[in-house]
């Protein structure tokens, strides 16, 4: 790319692009952004900015929280809560609903997160990210839980950033997928490649294979399938990666293609799997979706799932539009 755009050209670009997007919604952005950047240094601080390790608490999902998922919950709630434009947030590590203080003015914005995807590998210097959704908050006064409990098909920005061997920032507002790498020297995000497309074929999958002897028949027998290789029904031979950051597997996918499967399991089988579906699947969904690939809960779009709670849990099979297909057509229809 000859000119260097950054995300606040390109944010402004696309406010003028038939007023795509509402200016509250690109200070949203902006304001993310930010505060993805924010984390990014504590991250690259580590053992020295005293940031790893346990918080010795749990979150309302009975899960152990890491000092880095409570201190990327704060940055993102301290950086959002005064600007405006939003009305309310929830996050993976919150119980419930963040009202904007009435201290602040309220914007007609709803920002969700997971602070910190991939907790398991803070502490091994691997690859994380945060992933943000964006819903606009319905009519109405006040907020309220239900406000938040729209389907994914309703999101109006949708992202994360990656704390990888770089920072990236990968956005959608609805017109593609676009990537931006943050410039340290400059402490802006640099767009890098717009219109990402996600090829439709693949011979590549991540799943935890470690729970294999607990999946449903349909992923047991698509997972059989690949790894029969080139003498099997597939008639050519798969590569398998599993990172357990969800953020650094769907970006292996935004950039070379793949599928990634979260299905439900026989360990809970009161769950509808171990993903979130409104600050994981659904923003992931839809970045997916915006790149050419596709994103079903193995019965239907993820995005078309009428969430019936905050902390909602979904089965996730994304990427690759031919591979996620035929995964889901494996499944029972009833
Ligand atoms: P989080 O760190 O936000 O709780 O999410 C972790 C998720 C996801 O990022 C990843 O794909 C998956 O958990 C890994 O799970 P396993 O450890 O069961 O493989
Ligand atoms: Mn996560
Ligand atoms: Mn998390």
């Amino acid at each position: 790319m000859s000119q260097r755009i950054s995300l606040t050209r390109y944010l402004v670009e696309q406010q003028r692009v038939d007023g795509h997007i509402p200016s509250q919604l690109r200070l949203l952005i902006e304001v993310v952004a930010r505060a993805c950047k924010g984390i990014s240094q504590a991250v690259n601080k580590g053992a020295l900015g005293g940031v790893l390790g346990s918080a010795g608490s749990e979150n309302v999902q009975g899960e152990m929280q890491k000092k880095l998922d409570i201190i990327a919950n704060e940055v993102l709630v301290e950086a959002n809560e005064w600007g405006g434009h939003l009305a309310g947030m929830a996050s993976e590590e919150m119980d419930g609903i963040y009202v904007v203080p009435n201290r602040y003015p309220q914007g007609e914005y709803l920002l969700l997160f997971d602070p910190l995807d991939g907790s398991s590998n803070i502490d091994v210097n691997v690859t994380i990210g945060t992933i943000f959704s964006v819903l606009k908050k319905p009519e109405g006064p006040g907020v309220s839980e239900q406000d938040f409990l729209q389907p994914g098909n309703r999101q109006v920005a949708a992202g994360y950033c990656l704390y990888g061997p770089q920072t990236t920032l990968v956005l959608t507002v609805g017109d593609g997928v676009a990537m931006f790498t943050l410039d340290r020297e400059q402490g802006s995000f640099v767009l890098v490649q717009e219109h990402m497309r996600i090829p439709e074929d693949t011979r590549e999958f991540a799943i935890n294979m470690s729970n294999m002897r607990h999946w449903a028949a349909p992923v047991v027998r698509y997972v059989q399938e690949c790894l029969a290789g080139q003498d099997g029904p597939r008639g050519k031979d798969f590569n398998m990666r599993w990172i357990a950051s969800m953020v650094a597997d769907v970006h292996r996918i935004l950039t070379r293609g793949g599928i990634f499967l979260y299905p439900w399991d026989k360990r809970e089988p009161d769950k509808p799997g171990k993903l979130r579906l409104m600050y994981e699947a659904n923003p992931m969904g839809w970045l997916v979706e915006q790149a050419g690939g596709a994103a079903t809960n193995g019965k239907q779009r993820i995005l078309d799932v009428q969430p019936a709670k905050l902390h909602e849990r979904v089965s996730v099979i994304l990427g690759s539009r031919n591979e996620v297909e035929r995964v889901t057509g494996y499944h029972p229809t009833v």
